[in-house]
């Protein structure tokens, strides 16, 4: 029996624990980025990190690790009580604005770890070894998040119970984006877990190749159900695009050695807040929908987009 094999069998249990990797340098989002974490950019109301920890909470995620570097210690006070603030509100009998100042440390148990260096996604992962263990967990990164009416992580988490393996998520890009993404090549699943959505098995996984070298257009979404056996993939991982240690590497060795990898292709919306262009997106669609100021906003927007046509 190969050293993974124990570690990747069917637990017939939906992983708990999820990882957050948020210790990058968001450098695509400078100055804007240089005092404030990029998770803690608001989306409306809401910094972008509550949605992601609202959309593990709502997939029965009870526990959340936020994997942090130099600089980011504001993201952990969001989830934490706010005494002061909260006795202020209470006086002034503002019990709404009390519920969402006190909802973030209601969503989940959370607790951090530092990457002392910026050496890559994969990297990241592997920092959160020793809060796991050898148990399945979630990763879900930290600069993007789907509609919550449209979600995707149960169904990735019930797949992972059945197959003990891999589990990603894909969506379809143009393909002259692969070059941003770990793209997949895929064959039709197993019989026995077609019934999960619109499953494929995958077969090869490389990261961010050329329009030329993609095997697909199907991208990894950040979102992920691991195996703990990850873990002793992720050490076994050099430098790979970018010079940096990538998860889709270490996943790729974990499907060379016979792990099952799947994935589940979304068809729902996701936001990427990452970059200028998709948090703008992400806001005006947020607010749009808002049952408290979508009407007044929609209709100052189709305002202003008519003057400028
Ligand atoms: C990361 C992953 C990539 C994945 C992407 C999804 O890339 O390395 O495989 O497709 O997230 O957003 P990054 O955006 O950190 O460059």
């Amino acid at each position: 029996m190969s050293e993974h094999a124990a570690t990747t069998l069917p637990s017939g249990r939906r992983a708990i624990k999820a990882v957050i990797p948020a210790a990058g340098l968001a450098t695509r989002f400078l100055p804007a980025t240089k005092a404030v974490p990029k998770e803690l950019l608001p989306v409306v109301d809401r910094p972008v990190l509550q949605y992601i920890v609202e959309e593990a909470a709502a997939a029965g995620i009870t526990d959340v690790l936020l994997i942090t570097g130099r600089g980011k210690t504001s993201m952990v006070d969001h989830f934490d009580r706010q005494p002061y603030l909260e006795s202020r509100l209470e006086e002034k009998g503002d019990k709404e604005r009390l519920a969402a100042v006190r909802k973030p440390s209601q969503l989940a148990d959370i607790y951090t770890c530092r990457q002392h260096e910026p050496l890559g996604l994969g990297h990241a992962v592997g920092c959160a070894e020793a809060h796991v263990g050898d148990e399945p967990f979630a990763v879900l990164l930290g600069d993007e998040f789907v509609d919550l009416a449209d979600p995707l992580l149960p169904a990735m988490l019930d797949l992972q119970a059945r197959t003990g393996g891999i589990v990603l998520s894909f969506m379809e890009v143009a393909p002259e984006e692969t070059k941003r993404y770990g793209i997949a090549s895929v064959i039709d699943p197993e019989p026995e877990v077609a019934d999960i959505g619109e499953v494929v098995r995958v077969t090869g996984l490389v990261e961010k190749p050329s329009q030329e070298d993609a095997p697909s257009n199907l991208a990894v979404l950040g979102r992920y159900v691991l195996p703990g056996a990850i873990f002793q993939a992720i050490k076994s991982t050099g430098p790979g695009s970018g010079g940096e240690i990538q998860l889709t590497d270490a996943m790729a060795m974990l499907l060379d050695q016979g792990t099952p990898v799947h994935g589940i292709v979304y068809r729902g919306t996701r936001y990427d807040t990452g970059m200028p262009l998709g948090y703008l997106q992400a806001v005006v669609q947020i607010a749009s929908q808002r049952e408290d100021l979508g009407e007044a906003f929609t209709s100052w927007l189709r305002n202003f987009v008519g003057t400028r046509t």
